[in-house]
């Protein structure tokens, strides 16, 4: 079924296959942070990134937000609709870490009081910079209507995410998301949602439960990963 590699990313590499609609998305073990510069791999987190994707994605297509996702082929391996990504990280954010608190000097765990949306331009050689509604429009990344679909989506996932982590024991800090056009304009959800790209803390005891571990080194890196994989997907679940 997979034909030739179209894209290799951090995390994933993405093959065509005879559908020219359709592409597999194969997610690896390698993690990196800081724009790469920081390299390293997680044993098992491909497995983890794919399934639990696949369970929130399946789950956002219930409530109304379209997505890429088609079928799970194998635990490292999904078929997914072929867009054009929209160059955008939307970020949400429930609670003050990681960047937000350093810019605003606020305490990491601070309460927002209501939920903040951020864009980066995804560009590797300029390391994302953040961008606004302005730039976004005068720079013709997304139109208007566009960029309201993006985030009036950003927050429905996040009201609907926030709950539902918060019924598994993990309180949803922050996250980033990306947005595709499929060929008719639709606009729909892409890439992925997993503790690479979320901030999950344990609702007690507020460990962190995610990428940060291997941000920070922390350690158990893999723990983490296997625990939220247990918590979502774990038998009885
Ligand atoms: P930040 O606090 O470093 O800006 O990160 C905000 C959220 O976005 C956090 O959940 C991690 C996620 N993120 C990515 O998925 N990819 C990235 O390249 C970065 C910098 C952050």
């Amino acid at each position: 079924m997979k034909k030739e590699m179209l894209y290799e990313g951090k995390a994933k590499k993405v093959f065509a296959t005879e559908d020219p609609n359709l592409c597999i998305v194969d997610y690896k073990d390698d993690a990196t942070a800081f724009n790469g510069l920081k390299k390293g791999s997680i044993v098992g987190k491909g497995v983890v990134n794919n399934r639990l994707t696949n369970h929130f994605m399946r789950l956002l297509d219930k409530e109304g937000i379209p997505t890429h996702f088609v079928e799970e082929l194998s635990e490292r391996e999904t078929l997914v609709k072929r867009v054009t990504i929209i160059p955008l990280e939307v970020i949400v954010r429930n609670i003050a870490a990681g960047s937000l608190a350093k810019r605003l000097g606020l305490e990491e765990g601070h309460v927002m009081s209501r939920p903040v949306i951020e864009y980066c331009y995804k560009d590797d050689s300029l390391g994302d910079p953040m961008v606004n509604d302005y730039h976004i429009l005068a720079m013709n990344i997304a139109t208007a209507e566009e960029l309201n679909t993006i985030s009036g989506y950003s927050l429905k996932i996040n009201e609907y995410l926030r709950d539902y982590l918060l019924k598994h024991g993990i309180v949803l800090v922050d996250f980033k998301l990306e947005f595709g056009k499929l060929p008719d304009g639709t606009i729909v959800l892409a890439d992925e949602i997993s503790p690479d790209t979320c901030r999950f803390w344990d609702s007690e005891s507020n460990e962190k439960l995610d990428k940060d571990r291997f941000r920070r080194d922390l350690g158990g890196v893999e723990e983490a990963y296997q625990e939220v994989y247990r918590r979502i997907l774990g038998e009885g679940n």
